[in-house]
């Protein structure tokens, strides 16, 4: 009799290993490596079956694009990250964390394709159909055209899609799908590659949108299958924090339009609704004279959004002081303090930093340097910037400010909201009407023009020194 052969692999990265070790060599992750039957590649792995015939190559000039274009979800944020709608026969990945509202995102979404007239299969892999009922009851999302159905097996679903012929197909979670025939457990690499690679190849051949959740690890990477993200056309990231309310979706990949775009939403009562003014409700609990407060006008996508980046400095006991970072990189935020301390003699050595994005938000675009720099710094001296201003540029290491993309649009938001001053680094374009350019070359002239240099420059710039 035969032994089944087995094979080690990771769950991060799915690189296999012929024995258990500790660490796997090609994504360096520890203890990520299960043992699971090895299913060789052609062996009536889903992903090589043949369907249809060969295709036949065609000029350029010919191929037909009509049944690729996108389709309008009802969900015109959704819409908007999808770059115009979810084209027939795609095939999108939702990631994100457990609890963020993956499940309630696509159950609104297969939701708006009944609404509109069509037939949307949403196959719960991880609730009852009675559970998936009462939420879309809450949601008061309720239509004749969402069909639900509880299974996990793929050759079930694959059933159900020849009976209903849905347009639209959500599977939730395709973690928790599996197909009997492979061998290895449910939940292994295998299993999930398997299985989303086979209903790829139903949504090419039956023109079927189709969308796949899966969960992603705190790092980020949809848990385990990595390998799943060249499977799909699109990658999208369900992002926010879970104690806040703001729930960002963003295309990682997409193959039918930009992946810059940001989908905003907000997790209410009765499920997720669109945010029409972002800014407006990130800065809602401004209090504007509290030292460490600056508004940066930055820009997600081809969207301007006002964060507000918030600092605190405090003496520390300790030889190593804490350096703590939320929604602003942690990295760029150790530059920005030995800038600091460097080039416009902010003294930190002996202080505790923490930095925050508000909201929940996250601020990784350069163009917060200098509202990270200046809030870091007003914390610093305790002295509270004008409220009526907000700070952008990227700040070098020689402490000099360097222009940043999108200047006008980052204003024009800026001035809308009542911002009346902005300091920005020199070569910035001249700014729409009703609000007024701070122009600085280095960071030092920034502190100065926000009035939080240390006192010691400030005397030393006064006598010619600095
Ligand atoms: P869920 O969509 O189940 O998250 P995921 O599928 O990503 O694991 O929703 C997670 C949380 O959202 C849940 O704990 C409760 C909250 N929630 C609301 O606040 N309002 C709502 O209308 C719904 C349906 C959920
Ligand atoms: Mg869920």
């Amino acid at each position: 009799m035969a032994r089944v052969r087995t094979v080690f692999r990771c769950t991060e990265c799915g690189a296999p290993s012929p024995k258990w070790i500790g660490r796997c060599p090609t994504c360096q992750e520890w203890n990520t490596l299960v043992e699971e039957v090895d299913v060789p590649a052609g062996a009536g792995a889903a992903g090589l079956r043949v369907i249809g015939g060969p295709d036949r190559p065609v000029p350029i000039t010919e191929v037909d694009t009509a049944a690729w274009h996108p389709r309008p979800t009802g969900h015109p944020e959704v819409d908007r990250v999808l770059s115009g709608g979810m084209v027939p026969g795609s095939v999108t990945l939702v990631g994100g964390e457990p609890g963020i509202g993956k499940s309630t995102l696509l159950l609104q979404l297969a939701a708006g394709v009944a609404a509109s007239g069509g037939t949307a299969l949403y196959v719960s892999a991880e609730e009852s159909s009675q559970q998936v009922r009462l939420r879309a009851e809450r949601l008061g999302t309720l239509a004749d055209g969402l069909w639900l159905v509880s299974e996990t097996a793929l050759p079930h679903i694959l059933g159900h899609l020849d009976e209903l012929r849905p347009d639209l197909v959500v599977v939730d979670s395709i973690q928790t799908v599996f197909d009997p025939e492979l061998g290895s457990a449910p939940g292994t690499v295998a299993q999930v590659r398997e299985c989303a690679a086979r209903l790829v190849q139903e949504a090419k051949s039956r023109g079927l949108a189709t969308v796949l959740v899966g969960h992603v690890t705190k790092e980020g990477s949809i848990a385990g299958p990595r390998v799943l993200e060249h499977l799909v056309d699109t990658v999208l990231a369900f992002e926010g924090d879970r104690h806040h309310a703001l729930r960002l979706l963003r295309a990682v990949k997409h193959r039918f339009g930009a992946t810059d775009e940001l989908g905003v939403f907000e997790m209410t009562g009765r499920g997720l609704a669109a945010v029409a003014d972002p800014s407006g409700l990130f800065l809602a609990d401004r209090r504007g004279d509290v030292a460490g407060s600056v508004v940066v006008p930055t820009i997600e996508g081809h969207r301007p959004l006002l964060v507000e980046v918030q600092a605190l400095v405090t003496g520390s006991e300790y030889p190593t002081p804490r350096r703590s970072a939320q929604g602003v990189d942690h990295g760029r935020l150790s530059v920005i303090l030995a800038v600091l301390a460097e080039r416009a003699g902010v003294e930190l050595a002996k202080k505790e930093v923490y930095a925050l994005a508000v909201g929940g938000v996250r601020v990784s675009e350069p163009g917060a340097d200098l509202g990270i720099a200046l809030a870091v710094a007003s914390a610093a001296v305790d002295t509270a910037l004008p409220a009526d201003l907000v700070a952008f540029g990227e700040l070098g290491l020689g402490g000099e400010l360097r222009q940043v993309g999108q200047t006008e649009r980052r204003l024009a938001e800026a001035a809308r909201l009542g911002f009346t001053r902005a300091v920005v680094p020199s070569h910035s374009p001249d700014p729409p009407a009703g609000i007024e350019l701070v122009r600085v070359g280095t960071l030092e002239e920034a502190l100065l023009a926000g009035a939080v240099l240390p006192r010691g420059r400030r005397s030393e710039r006064a006598t010619g020194g600095g």
